[in-house]
């Protein structure tokens, strides 16, 4: 897809809970190009995560306020919502993994929507393995693993499928600042090579760390 061409674009959209009457944002506007190093913070509780859910299809926003590739997500039905998540990588704070399977399984879980062949499986593998430094515990199940082996399986997890489109939300809030900017390298080296990125964050040593070293377009939520 061509450079500044429309991604995301939210136009005026608000946001509350049913069980918790203060409004999350109201009248949000922004919009996200294909190939943006996009960066959104603001403090917690402002809405992020919400916002993350709208663009992900786990929550349907109201009509004429979400265009992914120009098309309304209000209208989404659940097989263009599969279609999106085949082209999408996310990272959560919290892995999301599933604890119990090892990092091998985990990291191949989301090329089964492929049904790919397993020569293809390996070598998906072996390329994201030279991304993502985390080979001498592939056989491990995840539940044993620390804080920084987690987030680094849940980059690969993101990263294997080569999605066009890479979601993290607070990928480094369990981190300390070195693990940071090995995170923060991945995500530069992908933008680089022609993904999307959408990173929500409100650690500061992250926000400088990445506008010292890479463009990246900065929006702060209120
Ligand atoms: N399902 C829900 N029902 C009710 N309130 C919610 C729900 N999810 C989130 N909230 C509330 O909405 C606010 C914003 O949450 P969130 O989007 O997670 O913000 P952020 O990611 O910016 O910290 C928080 O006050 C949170 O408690
Ligand atoms: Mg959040």
């Amino acid at each position: 897809m061509e450079k500044n061409t429309p991604l995301i674009e939210i136009k005026n959209l608000s946001r509350w809970y049913r069980d918790n009457p203060a409004k999350l944002f109201e009248k949000l506007n922004l919009s996200l190009d294909v190939n943006d190093f996009f960066v959104l913070t603001g403090k917690s509780g402002a809405g992020k995560t919400t916002l993350v859910k709208f663009i992900t299809g786990k929550l349907t926003p109201p009509e004429k306020t979400i265009f992914y590739n120009r098309q309304d997500m209000a209208t989404f039905t659940s097989e263009d919502i599969q279609i999106l998540r085949k082209r999408l990588g996310i990272i959560f704070q919290d892995y999301q993994l599933l604890e119990d399977l090892s990092v091998r399984e985990n990291i191949i879980y989301p090329l089964e929507l492929y049904e790919l062949g397993e020569t293809v499986i390996e070598s998906k593998l072996k390329q994201v393995l030279q991304k993502v430094n985390i080979k001498h515990f592939l056989d491990t199940p995840v539940k044993l693993l620390s804080a920084w082996e987690k987030q680094r399986v849940s980059l690969a997890r993101a990263l294997i499928h080569d999605p066009e489109f890479i979601i993290a939300d607070e990928p480094t809030g369990n981190l300390d600042r070195e693990n940071t900017q090995v995170v923060a390298d991945i995500l530069i080296e992908a933008n680089k090579s022609g993904n999307t990125i959408f990173l929500i964050t409100h650690d500061i040593h992250l926000l400088n760390y990445l506008k010292a070293k890479h463009p990246i377009k900065l929006y702060v939520i209120k």
